[in-house]
């Protein structure tokens, strides 16, 4: 069990807001499974939004590691012809399970769209319980090494509980019970599949245009380089991304050491920060509905019943 080591606890504690774990304390009293919707929805969404959302893209890069899944993926050639809208609704449709929870009305919606739009594929089934451990052991280990905090191991139970539910809501055989079982399976599964494919350099350039979109003009060369000192130099040479520059992946740990300092001093956010329908510069710029969601086919396919 991998949990933070007592010097990382110890970092937590000191030079802190005063409310700062105010929220992380309140999760640590609930039921990580029983209340695994309200605990994940906190953490990802107010206490450690940050983190888990560069923890959600940072897991959807290393499925393109995977041969398998990256030629299904440049076969339909979503990903490479329109990256920023695949990018932003894979985004938005994980977020509106993660706000409103699987049994709300927007919650069945989305796992309804999922079902629709995987049915199509012939995808196996070890591939399926892969990228759900990716949701669950990435964003999780990025927070226990760079983020303003640790993850609790309540936190980790309830994130762990969540995805089992979506995996088993999408028909998944024999999904990992508890973040452990999560985490070895993601590891067995990666000491066997990680490699390099023409099709997932392909997926990594499209997403790295996105990437740089996203920084400031000046900072858009740094988009490739960033990512791949982020990665394992494995993953990153199994995505087609060259080694970064001597001395970039340190300075990177150092600039988010400074962040995590900084937002232990902030106060906590009370409210989270997704907004479902929210509005979006290069996509949906007047907001959007569920069923705007997906590739273009899956709006033209009638809505059948689950897979
Ligand atoms: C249970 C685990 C999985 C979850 C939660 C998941 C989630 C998603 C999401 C949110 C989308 C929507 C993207 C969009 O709106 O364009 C999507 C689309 C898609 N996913 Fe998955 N996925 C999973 C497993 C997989 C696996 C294992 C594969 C491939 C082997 C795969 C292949 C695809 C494909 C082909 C699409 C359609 C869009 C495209 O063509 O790129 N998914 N998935």
């Amino acid at each position: 069990m991998n949990s933070p080591s007592a010097l990382a606890r110890l970092r937590d504690i000191t030079h802190s807001h005063p409310r700062r774990y105010a929220l992380r304390d309140r999760l640590s009293s609930l039921n990580a499974v029983r209340d695994h919707e309200e605990i994940y929805r906190a953490q990802a969404t107010i206490d450690l939004a940050w983190e888990t959302r560069f923890g959600l893209n940072l897991a959807l890069y290393r499925t393109f590691a995977v041969p398998r899944i990256a030629e299904l993926l440049a076969a339909t050639g979503e990903m490479t012809t329109n990256p920023h809208k695949r990018a932003f609704d894979t985004g938005l449709w994980m977020y509106e399970l993660i706000e409103h929870g699987m049994d709300h009305e927007r919650g069945r919606e989305v796992v309804r769209g999922l079902n629709r739009m995987h049915r199509r594929f012939t995808i196996a089934d070890e591939d399926y319980r892969y990228v759900l451990a990716t949701f669950v052991v990435v964003p999780t280990r990025f927070i226990d090494d760079v983020g303003w905090r640790t993850s609790t191991l309540v936190e980790r139970e309830a994130v762990a509980a969540f995805y089992a539910r979506l995996g088993q809501l999408m028909a998944i055989p024999k999904v990992p019970v508890g973040y452990q079982g999560f985490a070895d399976l993601f590891d067995a599964y990666e000491a066997e599949h990680i490699a390099y494919s023409e099709a997932g350099a392909a997926q990594m350039r499209a997403t790295s245009t996105v990437i740089a979109q996203a920084l400031p003009d000046r900072l858009r060369w740094l988009a490739e380089p960033a990512t791949s000192a982020l990665l394992e130099p494995r993953l990153a040479a199994a995505l087609g991304l060259r080694p970064p520059p001597p001395g970039l992946r340190p300075l990177l740990r150092l600039a988010l050491r400074a962040r995590a300092v900084r937002e232990r001093r902030r106060a906590p956010a009370e409210v989270g920060w997704f907004e479902p329908g929210r509005r979006g510069r290069e996509v949906y710029p007047h907001g959007y509905e569920i069923a705007d969601l997906g590739p273009n086919w899956l709006r033209q396919e009638p809505d059948a019943s689950s897979r």
